[in-house]
This record gives C-alpha cells, structure tokens and sequence, in this order.
C-alpha cells in the first residue's frame, strides 16, 4: 500500500458528514485516506466529540472572537487558520457543514484540493438554506452536490450528486432529514471516485 492521502475536514458543527467520511475510510470504502485533523471554527461543535471518539486530532479556532460590531474580520481569523492547514499538510481540505465563507487567499493556497458538499442540485439553491429554497420554489425534487471549491460560493465544478423527491407534506426539516443519508453516501462515493 501506498502513501494515504491526508486528509482535513472543516465542520462548524453536528458533524454527521465528518463521522461518514471517518468510517468511510474505517471501513475501507474510501481508499488510501487517513484524516490528519479535525478543525471547526466552534469550540461548542459536536463535530469535536464525534473526532475525540474517535482518536482523530482536533482543533479549534474560534470564529466568533473575530466578530465585532456584527463584521466578521476574516483576514484576521484566516491567518492562524491558514498556518493550522499549512502545518497539517492536507492532500485534500474537505468542509463538511462548515458555515463560513472561505477566503480567497487559503483558496488560492490549496488549489484543487478543497471540496464541498451542498445540500441541493447546484446551480440551484446557492447560500443557506438550500431545502428550504427548493421548497419555496415548488421542486419536485432535489438533492446535493459534492463539488470543488473556488473562489465563487458553491460555484466550482462538481463531482458528484445525488436527487431526492420532494414529498407534498415537506417542511425544510422533514426534507433536510430525508436528504441527510443521501449526503453521507454522496460525499463517500465522491472520495472513493476522487482517491482510487
Ligand atoms: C449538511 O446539510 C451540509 O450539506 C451542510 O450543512 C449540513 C451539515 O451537517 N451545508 P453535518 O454537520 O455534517 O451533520
């Protein structure tokens, strides 16, 4: 066996896709990967517990310390975020439910190498609250989109995705619950397409 890919993942805070994507690689459906580190930008994510549970490393760079006057000083908050990436050496930086907007200049750092997922069929529904937009706007179905990170939100070339039916009865809850699977699935099938 070769060299493992290492791998960060980025979550702000339930941390369902980065336990996927862990016992993804346990259980041998993601191919030469290893996570080098968790990193969330909320010291009260349960992203952390689900990594100490399982022996990841971790580490967090609270966000929220940037913001003052409601601005969010991003520069700022990127600088030690950028050396926490650089020390950690990532073949892939992957977010999973990580709520921030990332900069151009980590972006530029980490060419080819970040990776999204997104709750609908992009180019639909960019930005929050994806379900809830599809269902604003009378879908029949959606889905989510594993996609390659550039400089435009949720705007770089996809990987892979996934549909679901919207049902007559749907709240963004009941949507969002129902497609949650599905992106655990869509994000591993991705890594496995992207890593053998
Ligand atoms: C997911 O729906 C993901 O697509 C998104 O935020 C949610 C994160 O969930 N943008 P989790 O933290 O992975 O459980």
């Amino acid at each position: 066996m070769g060299l493992k890919n290492r791998i960060v993942v980025l979550s702000s805070g339930r941390g369902s896709n980065f336990c996927a994507i862990a016992d993804g690689i346990t259980q041998g459906k993601i191919p030469n990967a290893e996570i080098v580190g968790l990193i969330s930008n909320r010291s009260d994510a349960l992203a952390l517990s689900h990594a100490k549970l399982r022996a990841i490393s971790y580490h967090v760079i609270e966000s929220k310390l940037y913001r003052a006057n409601n601005k969010f000083d991003r520069p700022t908050y990127e600088k030690p975020l950028l050396s926490l990436l650089l020390s950690l050496k990532p073949d892939l930086i992957l977010l999973a439910g990580y709520m921030l907007v990332l900069g151009k200049e980590i972006i530029q750092t980490f060419p080819k190498k970040i990776i999204n997922i997104h709750p609908s069929l992009l180019p639909k529904f960019r930005g929050l609250h994806a379900q809830k937009q599809a269902l604003e706007n009378g879908e029949k179905e959606t889905g989510c989109t594993v996609h390659w990170v550039t400089e435009g939100l949720d705007e770089g070339p996809t990987i892979l995705q996934a549909r679901v039916p919207i049902l007559p009865n749907d709240t963004e809850e009941s949507l969002s619950l129902r497609l949650l699977p599905l992106e655990h699935e869509t994000y591993v099938s991705a890594l496995k397409l992207i890593l053998k």
